[in-house]
């Protein structure tokens, strides 16, 4: 007897969730939830999470080897098919991490986290970051990996292909990069047989991205929002003196107040109706319900998403300082500012 998976009293309508088309002619929920631990949440908790966030409506989970808790969310997503849920109606992303670029690593982490996933393929598999460079959990600002080194496209391109290899052998679906710059992404997109169908990169109302964010559009890669609420729980590392809060900015409270919510929910209605796929985590059932709740009602008038630019502070949260390589000036240099790549070498150009 087929089983139906059965959906929590309020969860939310699903056919109310927007939902994008890939450049591959896959279908993605245009929201999804996050999984990132932040060096606070344990894998228990996060497993929980997407135990109540199935029950509630999200499809699409946003998972990473490095955030080493796949295996207790597979084992919810196991759970779940058991139960009736159809693996076709999941989104499942994982991504690669950055000690594993070599093509044989590649190969055999994404294998194993679709084993800890239990979910047959990925719909999508990212390079996580395009360094080599890796940190340990719980690093702090000031660490370091000797080995560290600047962005090579050779060796990127070098991962790249073996990403590739994933698609042709059915393991993957669709593929992604995150944390790219313009630069990087040009050059990206000049030698990929496969081309990217997704960019998951920062963005939230105080960090807008607009011209990473229109330039994927306009070569048919789909963003997708990381820290879509302004990461208020992010690692420790990853908190400046100079970062600003999304939440207390006066226009997000004038909107908040009116909608009556939470300021998170106007930075989610925000990024839903600009068209990023935002994946917000949350350890509490009622945010993550309310996250997703948000986005299926009260949109925001076309005035009201306007008045949201200028909110706009260019303030990166995720710095990267832990990727940087000897020599390197300071964060910056991670992010291609001037429009060049440092330390590259040039090839191929
Ligand atoms: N590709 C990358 O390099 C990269 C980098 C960073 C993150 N990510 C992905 O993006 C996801 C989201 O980013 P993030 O987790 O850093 O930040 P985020 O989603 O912007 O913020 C999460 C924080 O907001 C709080 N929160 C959530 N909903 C709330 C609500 N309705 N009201 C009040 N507080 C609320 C949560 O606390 P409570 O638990 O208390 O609700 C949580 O600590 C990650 O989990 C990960 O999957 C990817």
């Amino acid at each position: 007897m087929t089983k139906t998976f059965i959906m929590d009293d309020d969860a939310v309508d699903i056919s109310k969730i927007p939902y994008r088309t890939l450049n591959t002619g896959d279908k993605i929920p245009g929201i999804g939830m996050g999984t990132f631990g932040s060096d606070r949440y344990s894998a228990e908790e996060l497993a929980e999470s997407v135990r109540g966030g199935l029950r509630v409506g999200y499809r699409l989970i946003d998972c990473a080897e490095v955030y080493d808790n796949e295996k207790l969310i597979g084992d919810v997503i196991k759970e779940a098919l058991d139960e009736g849920l159809s693996r076709e109606e999941l989104f499942i992303i994982s991504k690669v991490w950055n000690n594993h670029h070599d093509p044989k690593d590649v190969y055999n982490s994404c294998v194993q986290s679709i084993k800890d996933l239990n979910c047959e393929y990925l719909d999508a598999y990212f390079v996580h970051w395009p360094f080599r460079n890796h940190h340990e959990a719980f690093a702090d600002i000031s660490d370091r990996d000797k080995n560290s080194r600047p962005y090579s496209h050779e060796e990127f391109m070098e991962t790249w292909r073996a990403m590739e290899d994933l698609v042709e052998k059915g393991l993957v679906r669709n593929l992604g990069v995150s944390n790219v710059t313009i630069p990087k992404l040009k050059l990206i997109l000049r030698d990929a047989k496969i081309k990217p169908a997704l960019n998951e990169m920062e963005l939230h109302p105080r960090f807008q991205q607009g011209e990473l964010f229109q330039y994927s559009l306009d070569n048919d890669i789909q963003p997708v929002g990381y820290a879509p609420l302004g990461s208020p729980n992010r690692p420790e590392r990853d908190k400046t003196e100079d970062d600003y809060s999304d939440w207390d900015h006066p226009v997000i409270e004038r909107l908040a107040n009116k909608y009556n919510v939470h300021p998170s929910s106007i930075c989610l209605k925000w990024a839903v109706q600009r068209g990023q796929i935002p994946i917000p985590l949350s350890s509490k059932r009622k945010n993550y319900l309310a996250n997703l709740k948000c986005v299926t009602e009260d949109l925001l008038t076309p005035r009201e998403f306007d008045d949201i630019r200028s909110v706009e502070r260019d303030n990166r949260l995720i710095k990267g300082h832990v990727f940087l390589w000897e020599g390197a000036t300071d964060w910056r240099d991670l992010w291609d500012i001037d429009g060049t790549i440092p330390g590259w070498n040039g090839y191929g150009s």
